[in-house]
């Protein structure tokens, strides 16, 4: 069967004849190697797979931690744009008028908290400290007292004096029940040297507590347990502040929670009944 015209090759479309010089280039010309198929990723793939991984990592975290974080927990400080803004702003100086105003009522306002004179941020628990949070009524003010006590409703203040004597111990009653029963029982004779020492051991303890006690919220607010709080500064306040404010009695929750001595510390027996 003869070729139809299309498939027959014409003098233009037959390759020509090389030239020479091209016929000598073609001698020195090795053959190249057929490119292998690709094994490796390119940069552009593996940054794809990374990106993709990142935020697999951040969906978990999120729904393993309800919610609250897509870092596992890991929350520098460095992460966080509102610690920056602080930075910038530097430390600031506020009165206890001007620390009202951040109680979380006005949203563009951050929340703030003092604690015996120093201001921490706590904008990132709103939850917490903002309007109808569990624990507003420490928003915008210095209720260090109350942070000792858990005298909530009487004890927002900054005012510390005498807040130790919920540490000191008191004497235990008289043990009329087992294995006190059926004895006579009396209060152990001390020297007038010997109370003195035990005041000033016990005094020395409870003012340890009450430093230990505040460190307690301290850390708390320095961010330093993970959640994202941090401090902004101090409270203004005029000199003599404190010895404008009438002095306190400990609160009756406080008082009732004062620690007891030891029975034989106290009494010993006389004799029965
Ligand atoms: C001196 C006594 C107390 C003080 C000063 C105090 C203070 C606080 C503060 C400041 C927070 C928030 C912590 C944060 O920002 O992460 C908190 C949380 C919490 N407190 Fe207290 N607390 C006291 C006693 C109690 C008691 C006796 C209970 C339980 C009967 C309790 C239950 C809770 C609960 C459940 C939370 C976590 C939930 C929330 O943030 O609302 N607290 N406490």
């Amino acid at each position: 069967m003869a070729t139809p015209a299309r498939y027959r090759q014409t003098a233009s479309s037959r390759p020509s004849q090389p030239s020479p010089t091209e016929k000598q280039q073609h001698a020195t010309d090795k053959p190249k190697p057929a490119p292998s198929p690709s094994t490796g990723f390119s940069l552009f793939e593996i940054l794809r797979i990374l990106c993709a991984l990142l935020l697999i990592s951040c969906g978990m975290s999120r729904l393993c931690t309800s919610g609250e974080s897509m870092t596992w927990g890991f929350n520098p400080w460095w992460t966080r744009a509102r610690e920056w803004k602080a930075l910038w702003n530097g430390h600031i100086r506020l009165t206890d008028a001007d620390l009202a105003h951040h109680d979380g009522t006005d949203p563009s306002k951050p929340i703030y908290l003092a604690l015996n004179g120093t201001i921490y941020d706590v904008s990132a628990n709103p939850k917490t400290y903002g309007p109808g949070g569990s624990y507003h009524f420490f928003a915008g003010r210095d209720a260090a007292r109350a942070f000792l006590t858990g005298c909530f409703q009487e004890d927002r203040t900054p005012d510390l004096r005498g807040v130790e004597e919920m540490y000191i111990p008191v004497d235990p009653p008289m043990p009329t029940e087992d294995p006190g029963a059926g004895k006579m029982w009396r209060k152990k004779e001390m020297s007038r040297a010997e109370m003195k020492m035990r005041h000033a051991r016990e005094l020395r303890e409870a003012r340890k507590r009450v430093r230990e006690g505040l460190e307690h919220w301290h850390v708390l607010f320095r961010g330093e347990k993970g959640k994202p709080y941090f401090k902004v500064g101090e409270v203004e306040r005029e000199e003599g502040w404190l010895e404008k404010l009438p002095r306190r009695e400990l609160c009756e929750e406080a008082r009732k929670g004062r620690p007891v001595r030891k029975v034989e510390e106290v009494w010993e027996v006389v004799g029965k009944e």
